[in-house]
């Protein structure tokens, strides 16, 4: 499949869809990456070319395929504890200011739900502590079923978990035997702090929050600069002032109009 014809106009043909329904911007340096994410998607439908695809992609009651392929070309790259520092500044200012208040995270594109899962790791250590009360919870959304779906079954592969300490491996995972050796499943008392659901960040997504804490990390990445802004600000709107934002650090300055401090590389407060 790797030689299955795909002309310009059907790369923009698809790029423009993409961009309509969810908000994703290629450009045409992408045009191998489409080609590689779907070729194989288009053999095993035992379809002729692109051209076939791009006719399922515009049929409004192929809802499920156009999922997949919006699945096929996003990345879904993600671990536990990510980018550490984040954490760290979690577990330092969390206590502060919410002292032992109601506390809401937001994991605005959660992939498999290493990010939220590892948030509600931290959380219920600081409950254990004393530091924050027992009131917190987290919504982790994403807008690929398919990673929704993993994430509400919470087994992962144990490099996944590669920086999540022993003590907490031993206070909230359990690790697979026989046939599931080498996997982990996360117990109970964390699965149940944390709410999946499916959310199109370029769609509305009014109506939820307000959060003291949203994470909104390696995701823009697949959008325009004005989709940039646009999300951004949308997303911002529902943390509440002085809440605390996270971008991936890679990515640079955040693109908004709602005035922000930055406290670390990708970690930045709203203004009060
Ligand atoms: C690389 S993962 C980031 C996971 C996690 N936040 C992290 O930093 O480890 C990017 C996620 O963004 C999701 N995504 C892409 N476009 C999206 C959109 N328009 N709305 C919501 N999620 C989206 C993808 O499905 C993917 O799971």
């Amino acid at each position: 499949m790797a030689n299955l014809a795909f002309s310009d106009p059907e790369f923009q043909r698809i790029a423009d869809l993409m961009y309509q329904a969810v908000g994703l911007s290629y450009n045409a340096s992408k045009k191998s990456l489409i080609h590689s994410r779907l070729a194989p998607r288009i053999q095993k439908l035992g379809l002729g070319s692109f051209a076939d695809y791009i006719l399922i992609l515009e049929d409004e009651s192929e809802a499920a395929e156009f999922q997949m392929a919006v699945d096929l070309l996003t990345t879904n790259e993600t671990y536990f504890f990510r980018e550490p520092k984040h954490y760290d500044l979690l577990q330092q200012e969390l206590p502060n200011s919410a002292g032992k208040a109601a506390l809401s995270v937001w994991s605005a594109a959660s992939s498999f739900g290493d990010e939220a899962y590892s948030t509600a790791m931290l959380l219920s250590d600081l409950q254990i502590a004393g530091r924050i009360g027992p009131d917190w919870s987290i919504l982790a959304t994403d807008i690929s079923h398919r990673v929704l779906l993993s994430a509400k079954e919470a087994v992962y592969p144990q490099d996944r978990l590669r920086a999540v300490s022993p003590e907490r491996l031993r206070r909230y995972c359990l690790r697979g035997e026989g046939d599931s050796e080498g996997q982990v499943l996360l117990q109970d008392k964390i699965r149940q702090r944390v709410q999946f659901g499916q959310l199109n960040l370029c769609k509305d997504f009014g109506g939820l929050g307000p959060f003291d804490v949203i994470f909104l990390r390696n995701v823009l990445i697949y959008f325009d600069p004005a989709t940039k802004v646009d999300v951004v600000d949308r997303v911002l709107a529902l943390l509440k002032p002085g809440g605390l934002f996270f971008l991936g650090t890679a990515e640079g300055r955040v693109p908004c109009k709602t005035p922000l401090q930055t406290v670390i590389p990708g970690a930045f407060r709203k203004a009060v």
